[in-house]
Order: C-alpha cells, then sequence, then structure tokens
C-alpha cells in the first residue's frame, strides 16, 4: 500500500500547521484489512473533522481520516432507528432528522465533527447529551482487525466520556445507532430555549441552540478553535460550598450525591483571563472556556496558555482544571503535563 504524508492543517479546526508521516482518507469499509495489515507496528490516529484535538507534535504514523458516509433508517413501532456511518458531518446528520420528521437532536445542533467522533466524549449541549440516543456503535478494532458491536451499557457513557477514550482507543467507530423516539418532549432547561416556551417545536429549538452557540462560540472557519478547551470541574460538594460563599455568583450544578460541579468558563473569566494572549493563541473574549488562533498560533503557544489558564485559576479558586481537548504528539496521546514538560 502506498501511503501519503500530508499536512494536518485542514484536518484540525484549530487550524494548526502539524505534519503526518502518512495519511489516507477512509471512505469504504473495505480499504480497512488491507490497511490494517499494511499498518501493523505503526501508529494510528483516527481523525474525523479534528474537532477536538490539538496536535502538538509531527505525528510519527497514520492518521487514518473518517470518511465512510450513509445513514439508514428502520422504523419501529416508538422511535426512528438511524445506523450513521462514522464519516457523516454531526450538524448535517441532526439538520437531516429534523427534515425527515425526526425530532431529538436538536439541543446538539451546530456541534463540530463527525458522527463517528461524537460517541468517543459523549458530546452533549443545552441538557441533552448523545447517550440518550445511541444504541449501538460499531468498530473496527485495529489490534485484531475485527468488527466489534457495543451496546449502549458497553459504551460506559460518562460526562465527555466513554470506553473509546480509555480501553478501546484502538477502536476505530464504523457507525453509530441512534434511537430517537417518536413521542418527543422539548428539552428547554436551559436559559435561551426556557424562553420558547412549552409549545416549542424542534425546528423552534434548533434555531434557538444555533443561534446560541453562534453568538458565543466562535466559528472554526473564522477563528481555529476546538471548542471548550477545559471540562467543567467537579468538585466535592463541601468545597463548591465554600467557593459559593466567597464567590456567590459561580454556577454550581449537583451532580452526584457529594459532587458539584463548577462552571470552567466562569472561574477563567472571573480569574480575569479573557481576551489573554500567547503568541498566536488567545482565550476567547465571549466565552472564556474556549482557546482560539488568532492567526499562526503554534501548539506550544497553546500549550503555554493552557498552563497559564490552569495556574491562575487554581491560584485564586484552589481548583485545578482538565483539558476537554485531546492532546496528540508524535505516536499519540498525551496529556497537558506531559506535552508542557516536552516544551523548549
Ligand atoms: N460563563 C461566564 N463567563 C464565560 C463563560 C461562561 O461567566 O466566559 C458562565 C455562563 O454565564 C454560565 C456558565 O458559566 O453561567 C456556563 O457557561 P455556558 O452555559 O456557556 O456553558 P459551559 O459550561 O461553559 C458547556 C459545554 C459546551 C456546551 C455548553 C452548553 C463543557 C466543557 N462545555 O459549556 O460544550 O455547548 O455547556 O450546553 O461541558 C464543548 O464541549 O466543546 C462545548 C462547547
Amino acid at each position: 500500500m502506498q501511503f501519503t504524508s500530508a499536512s494536518l492543517a485542514p484536518y484540525n479546526t484549530f487550524g494548526l500547521t502539524q505534519t503526518a508521516e502518512q495519511l489516507v482518507l477512509l471512505t469504504e469499509r473495505e480499504q480497512l484489512p488491507h490497511l490494517w495489515q499494511a499498518a501493523q507496528g505503526m501508529p494510528l490516529l483516527v481523525m474525523g473533522e479534528g474537532s477536538n484535538v490539538l496536535f502538538t507534535a509531527p505525528f510519527t504514523g497514520l492518521v487514518l481520516v473518517n470518511r465512510l458516509k450513509g445513514i439508514t433508517v428502520t422504523e419501529a413501532e416508538d422511535a426512528w432507528v438511524l445506523k450513521v456511518e462514522g464519516g457523516e458531518n454531526w450538524h448535517q446528520l441532526v439538520c437531516w432528522s429534523l427534515a425527515q420528521g425526526m425530532p431529538g437532536l436538536e439541543n446538539l445542533a451546530l456541534i463540530p465533527g463527525t458522527v463517528g467522533a461524537s460517541p468517543i466524549q459523549n458530546i452533549g449541549a443545552y441538557g441533552v447529551e448523545l447517550a440518550q440516543f445511541c444504541q449501538q456503535v460499531e468498530s473496527f478494532d485495529w489490534h485484531s482487525g475485527e468488527t466489534h458491536v457495543w451496546s449502549a451499557a458497553d459504551c460506559a457513557f460518562g460526562y465527555r466520556d466513554s470506553v473509546f477514550k480509555r480501553g478501546a482507543r484502538h477502536h476505530l467507530i464504523l457507525s453509530v445507532t441512534l434511537r430517537l423516539p417518536k413521542v418527543w418532549q422539548p428539552v428547554l432547561g436551559y436559559g435561551p430555549l426556557a424562553e420558547l416556551g412549552e409549545q416549542a417545536t424542534a425546528l423552534q429549538v434548533c434555531d434557538r441552540v444555533c443561534a446560541t452557540r453562534q453568538a458565543k462560540l466562535p466559528d472554526p472557519a473564522v477563528l481555529g478553535n476546538a471548542g471548550s478547551f477545559f471540562k467543567n470541574p467537579t468538585v466535592v460538594t463541601a468545597q463548591a460550598e465554600a467557593l459559593k460563599l466567597a464567590w456567590p455568583t459561580l454556577p454550581v450544578f449537583a451532580t452526584t450525591p457529594g459532587r458539584s460541579k463548577l462552571a470552567a468558563g466562569w472561574l477563567i473569566d472571573k480569574a480575569g483571563l479573557k481576551g489573554a494572549r500567547v503568541g498566536g493563541a488567545g482565550v476567547h473574549t465571549e466565552q472564556a472556556l474556549v482557546l482560539v488562533n488568532h492567526g499562526g498560533a503554534t501548539s506550544d503557544d497553546v500549550l503555554r496558555l493552557a498552563a497559564l489558564v490552569r495556574e491562575r485559576v487554581e491560584q485564586l479558586f484552589g481548583v485545578r482544571l482538565e483539558p476537554e481537548v485531546r492532546m496528540m504528539n508524535g505516536e499519540g496521546e498525551t496529556h497537558l503535563d506531559e506535552a508542557l514538560a516536552c516544551l523548549s
């Protein structure tokens, strides 16, 4: 098999310049057995649209870009069941399903990336997450070369988390099967959606979600970014209560008993970091949880800015932020501390 090396710039929404030794677009499942054999022993990185990734070094192995396409719909008595190939664009799927009269995904409109990436971090927004609809995931196991089917329970979904971020990282997601119940209820808990009222249609919810996202979140086509750079941190409730006493406007959400989630965007904002810059990288001025590429940013700029944000928030609030964006070095996944230790 002939591989070709390539720039990763078109394959990451941060718009960072980095290279891969070898890059292949996967458009047919039939390519997989041959690719799998030819790439034995090489580091592998599977990509969708690169909307949640930061490349910290040139990738020394094979980057496989999932462009598998297709949607199959089955009608069950109480639900629409959509089997969607991993390379489909997520937002186009949301729009398509709504146009077919199959509501459910409207709160997840405009989330960048592919369907194949959606279960990996259990994408979520405005009170809804993928786990609520995901019935099954089909993957190609890069260790055994075999196809594997995961039930929703097997996927072990959590907040921005699943088995595909942990023990099953070597699986390439072929398709995701979504179950959209025919009995539909809008999810309007989030402020700007609540204004719509209980009579809201799915299309109205979708429009409001799009408007809200467009007002706060930068469009990667205009300003490079990878969405929320950090996760909202979870702390013990006693710490959340103490912080709330000191900072009464801090948004705190109950999670599991004894734990509370804090709004990382608020913490970064209150630390005075909106608009902060390191080289070409900056903290977004409308939503502090997003780091952006103002043009010409390097991965070192982004890493140094992330370190600055984490340090200031920890100094002020005693809370340590963890990145939500996945970091990839020359061989595979890395993490912020390791990537920072490699900076010159
Ligand atoms: N806030 C500020 N200043 C800021 C940003 C936020 O004060 O600069 C406050 C907001 O006013 C609000 C709270 O912090 O009270 C939470 O902010 P927001 O509602 O914008 O949501 P978020 O917690 O920052 C999460 C997800 C987003 C998702 C939105 C909407 C994570 C890490 N992020 O952001 O997901 O779109 O909720 O549901 O969970 C992503 O994962 O890439 C992403 C964008």
